[in-house]
């Protein structure tokens, strides 16, 4: 992969930290190819890398990092990392020391930033629920009191910044009102697909800034997500004219069309050549036309319905879940 000389887009958080706009998605990256996928790409140019302890493969990563570090190409200071805190650990007393196990596990001393990455409690040491009894309702552990618990991570220097993920716009209003330090990050589902229009409206006016996973529409997710009638968002007809008019490859239009929304985009790749040329997407210029074409793309399709949550006897739908 050819080294990129150029300084990425950057998002600016409030305290002058700037995270880059793209950054490389890990979920589904496959112990034994995303170590080289991670070192690949920061050899390439990527400076931001987003994890969590639920995808299976942050020691390699950890790996990856400490390699690149010690190989003398990067430095920990001139990368982004993001983790999360899986949902077995919203009880107040287990948040620090789950984020000390993913920091050890990456053999990092602090992350750039740390996401609560499902607004669902689970019992402790439950991967995925099996049943009800495996998950805790919010009305026993409320998110406010993760959320408290977060705020200290920062103050501790565990972490620079904390956020959410999956969150909905009023589950973001409950969290704003009592946080003493704001979330200052969403990171959603978000691809033409599922534009989100509100959630962009109400994130640009209270400063918290977006992330979109999913943004090629997450072709490798599990089967158990899959189902025949899903649309393919990388074959999308309208993506693929966009894509030709610009000389192109659909992926490219897609996480330019997301950074050109303000959001920062993660897109998961474990090959060379495709690495390379989402990085190049950053510097895509979609036209307004494009954008108004996309724009009537959307239909409020989730590939990450949350249904997983859902469990006969459980307090969880999807309803509740993303509130609407
Ligand atoms: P691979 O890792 O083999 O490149 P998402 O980021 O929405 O979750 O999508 C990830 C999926 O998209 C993976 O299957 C990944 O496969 C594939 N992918 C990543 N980059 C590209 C690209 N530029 N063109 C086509 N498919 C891509």
């Amino acid at each position: 992969m050819k080294v990129l000389k150029k300084t990425l887009k950057t998002i600016q958080f409030d305290n002058g930290d700037q995270m880059p706009i793209l950054g490389l998605g890990t979920w589904m990256s496959q112990p034994g190819e995303v170590g080289k996928a991670v070192k690949e790409a920061l050899y390439g140019g990527y400076r931001h890398i987003d994890c969590s302890p639920v995808y299976g493969n942050e020691a390699e990563i950890g790996q990856a990092l400490s390699q690149s570090f010690k190989e003398g190409f990067i430095t920990r200071d001139k990368i982004w990392i993001t983790s999360k805190l899986w949902n077995d650990s919203h009880t107040p007393d287990d948040v620090q020391s789950a984020l000390e196990k993913t920091l050890s596990t990456l053999k990092l001393e602090y992350l750039d930033l740390y996401l609560m990455h499902w607004p669902v409690a689970l019992k402790k040491g439950v991967f995925f629920p099996k049943s009800a009894a495996e998950l805790i309702s919010l009305d026993d552990l409320p998110l406010s009191e993760t959320w408290k618990a977060m705020e200290i991570l920062v103050d501790k220097g565990l972490c620079r910044h904390i956020g959410v993920s999956n969150f909905s716009v009023p589950k973001l209003k409950k969290l704003l009102d009592i946080a003493q330090q704001k979330p200052e990050m969403n990171q959603i589902e978000l691809h033409p697909y599922l534009q989100q229009p509100e959630m962009l409206d109400f994130c640009h006016k209270n400063g918290v800034h977006l992330t979109a996973y999913s943004p090629l529409g997450s072709r490798d997710r599990p089967s158990f997500l899959k189902s025949e009638e899903d649309p393919i968002l990388l074959e999308d007809a309208t993506i693929r004219e966009i894509a030709k008019r610009h000389q192109a490859t659909p992926a490219q239009i897609l996480i330019s069309w997301t950074i050109q929304r303000g959001c920062a985009v993660i897109p998961k790749s474990v090959n060379p050549f495709r690495l390379q040329q989402n990085l190049a997407a950053a510097d895509l210029s979609l036209t307004q036309e494009d954008m108004q074409q996309i724009a009537r793309l959307d239909r409020n399709f989730r590939y990450y319905s949350g249904k997983f949550w859902v469990l006969p006897g459980g307090s969880y739908t999807q309803a509740n879940l993303w509130d609407e």
